[in-house]
């Protein structure tokens, strides 16, 4: 096929892409996309040769490779091989699909929940569900790309509020007519900040305004509450959010997405959201290694102390040294830099310097608020992170982030 030579709009935004991406590599300054080469035990990746301290996982809890999960997973595929018969509907339901959608309802104290091939796919297709014209769905400003775009398509009207702010999440809710269905939706972590929802408020609210409750619980599964279970248990509050969404690709090593609640709520998902009913069924590998992840959540409880006091120790280093960390209380650090040039030279030095970590730059994050998006997780030790910090304040120094 001919390369397309007419000036039209997608020819120029490729064309700008091309530009940009031309302009870092040509300075080093390119580190999306690379290709690791080996995972060591969880904080530790082999990458062109080079072994890395691993700062961009979102394996919170350290695991990816945990001898149980593997076990689990190379079991089912010799029992249930590597695909299904299909979608899960009709005839792609395995009796562990069934086994891991009871473990997540026990892990999250509900009733029922159902699974989908990924967060978000389970974002997309729930809300554009559970939504429609003439509906109102209010959604957090710094909600995952997944929400955003399940509420778009949802045809509902799309209100958005000041990031985590209760008086403007109230004033929207007052907006909405009285007699149509309200949903709020946000992140309980936030994926770019990770700050945590004033989940007490946000339940006040709705109560108060009769509105339904999706949480997206991505980055707080194994990090949040007592024994890892979300941001309820972080709160104390028991069960109050009507939809609670995960993923099963972060703490959880494998790929999928799920929504707890209530039978009813779930049963009507498994017959009216399209996701389920027109796309496969998760393989059975990746199914029993999650079933397999939410057990040793319950059985490795060091592991949740653990990520938050590395959490609190990196971000103290940070704070102390002079950097912005905004508010972050959990495992998502963002180092903010200003500037994307500042952002990817505080990249490009840590991974010179074997740190693997990536800079969030504009348009994901609003101009000058380009970051370091680091991640801390339970398989990293104290000394090992004592070494990012030192890397990062030295870097922080030498290119103007600090004083
Ligand atoms: C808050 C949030 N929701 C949903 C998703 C999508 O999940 P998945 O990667 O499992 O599709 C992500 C992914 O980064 C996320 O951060």
């Amino acid at each position: 096929m001919d390369i397309h030579t007419t000036d039209d709009a997608v020819t120029r935004r490729i064309s700008f892409f091309t530009e940009r991406e031309r302009k870092l590599r040509e300075n080093d300054l390119y580190f999306y996309n690379q290709p690791v080469e080996e995972i060591k035990g969880g904080a530790r990746v082999i990458v062109k040769g080079r072994e890395m301290g691993m700062y961009a996982s979102y394996s919170y809890l350290g695991l990816i490779g945990h001898p149980r999960i593997n076990a689990a997973a190379k079991a089912a595929i010799d029992k249930f091989g590597t695909g299904t018969n299909g979608v899960r509907l009709l005839a792609g339901t395995l009796t562990i699909h069934t086994e891991l959608e009871e473990t997540i309802a026990a892990f999250k104290h509900t009733e029922a929940a159902i699974t989908y091939s990924s967060g978000y796919v389970t974002n997309l297709t729930v809300l554009s569900t559970l939504m429609g014209r003439g509906d109102y769905v209010i959604s957090d400003k710094l909600n995952h790309a997944s929400i955003v775009d399940g509420c778009l398509m949802s045809g509902a009207e799309f209100r958005r509020f000041k990031h985590n702010d209760m008086a403007e999440l109230e004033h929207r809710l007052q907006q909405a007519p009285v007699d149509v269905a309200k949903l709020v939706v946000a992140d309980a972590v936030f994926s770019m900040d990770g700050d945590v929802l004033d989940l007490p408020k946000t339940v006040e609210l709705c109560k108060q305004y009769d509105a339904w409750l999706m949480i997206d619980e991505a980055h707080s599964i194994g990090v949040l509450g007592k024994t890892g279970t979300g941001i309820e248990e972080h709160f104390n509050l028991g069960d109050v959010v009507d939809i609670k969404m995960g993923t099963l690709s972060k703490t959880i090593p494998s790929v999928g997405g799920y929504v707890a609640g209530k039978r009813e709520l779930i049963q009507y998902l498994r017959h009216a959201s399209r996701a389920y009913i027109f796309s496969a069924a998760l393989p059975p590998a990746q199914t029993a290694a999650a079933n397999e992840a939410f057990k040793i959540i319950l059985e490795e409880p060091w592991r949740i102390e653990k990520v938050n006091a590395n959490g609190r120790q990196f971000i103290n280093g940070l704070k102390n040294a002079g950097f912005d960390t905004l508010l972050t209380t959990t495992a998502i650090v963002p180092v903010l830099c200003g500037t994307d040039e500042r952002a990817f030279a505080l990249t490009r030095e840590c991974q010179h310097k074997n740190l693997f970590v990536l800079p969030v730059v504009s348009p994901a994050v609003p101009e000058g608020l380009s970051r370091l998006r680091a991640t801390v997780t339970a398989a990293h030790e104290p000394k090992e992170i004592d070494y990012a910090l030192g890397v990062i304040e030295k870097a922080g120094h030498e290119i103007g982030i600090i004083q």
